[in-house]
Parts: structure tokens; sequence; C-alpha cells
């Protein structure tokens, strides 16, 4: 694919946003955030009953052409290709070198990642609220061995409440 055919691609997602909108029974709702700009984008993850495949995933946020093409892509990808949700935790960058261009994500690695990232930490987050339920603990309660954060991916991403602060500041209630 040359340059011009990814920029179209990457315009035609902006413009045509594709998986774009809430699952309202999604099992994990999350918010993952640009630090460099504020700008914000949700994922809605709903697994499948067999614990390994992916039901429906879906998006919605603001941000710049890259962050909301990037997001459109991949969740594209992810209905196109049925991945599962260890194939969405064995995805890294360079999925999104493949899709965008490296040039697009060496200059704006963060907007070009927004999406993957987020969707990373909601697989992680779901497969810690298993763990924890097996384990009998409440959603709140640190889980007993050593699990990884939900963000631990080194993509410059901040993802859940911390996504919101980005956004509006610390002071400001989430639902507002
Ligand atoms: Fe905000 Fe790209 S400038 S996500």
């Amino acid at each position: 694919m040359d340059r011009q055919e990814q920029i179209e691609i990457l315009v035609d997602h902006f413009q045509n946003p594709r998986h774009r909108h809430v699952i309202d029974d999604a099992a994990v709702t999350m918010p993952g955030g640009n630090p460099g700009c504020g700008d914000v984008i949700t994922v809605y993850l709903k697994p499948d009953d067999d614990g390994t495949s992916i039901a429906d995933v879906s998006w919605e946020g603001e941000g710049c052409t890259i962050s909301q093409a990037a997001a459109s892509i991949l969740m594209e990808m992810v209905h196109d290709e049925s991945w599962t949700l260890d194939d969405v935790l064995e995805h890294d960058y360079t999925t999104m070198i493949d899709v965008l261009g490296k040039e697009a994500v060496q200059m704006r690695p963060k907007c070009a990642t927004l999406a993957l990232g987020t969707l990373k930490a909601a697989v992680r987050k779901h497969q810690r609220d298993i763990l924890r339920r097996e384990a009998g603990l409440d959603a709140s309660a640190p889980l007993p061995g050593d699990i990884s954060d939900i963000n631990d991916d080194g993509l410059g991403i901040v993802v859940g409440d911390e996504a919101y602060k980005e956004r509006m500041g610390p002071n400001v209630p989430r639902d507002h």
C-alpha cells in the first residue's frame, strides 16, 4: 500500500467512522486519553461467553484525524478478522504502522496508538475482573499475585479515570 492509499483510507475512516457507538451492555467501558492534548476516546468491550472471543466492541470520542481514523480502522480489523482477547494483547504499535504508515505513527505516536492502547487496557480490565470474581473479591479489591497493570504498554497514553482527569482537570467529576 503506498502513502497516497494510506492517506485516502485514513480520511475515509475519519469521515465515516466504523463501529463508533455505545454498547449499552458492555462488560468493560474504558476511557483512554492522550496526555499531550487531553483528547479522550472510550472503548466498549463485550467479550463472548466462551471466555476467549469478542462478541462486540466499539468506541466513541473526540480527537484529531489520526486518532479517530486509527480507532475506526482498529475496530474494523477486530471485527473483520475476528480478533480474540489474546489477539488484542499480542498487537502493538507495529500494527498501527502497518495500516497508518510509519510516518504518521512516528510523528504522532500517542494519537496513532490511543485506540489500541485503550482496547488493550479494556481487555486487561476484563481479565482482572474475572480473576477478582474467581477470588471472591469485589471490584476495588487489590488482586493477589503478580498481575500487571492494565496500562503497561509504554504507549504513553493514560486509561481509566486518569483519562478523564487529563481531559477536564483533576477536580471535575467524570460525569459532568
Ligand atoms: Fe489529540 Fe491526536 S491531537 S489525540
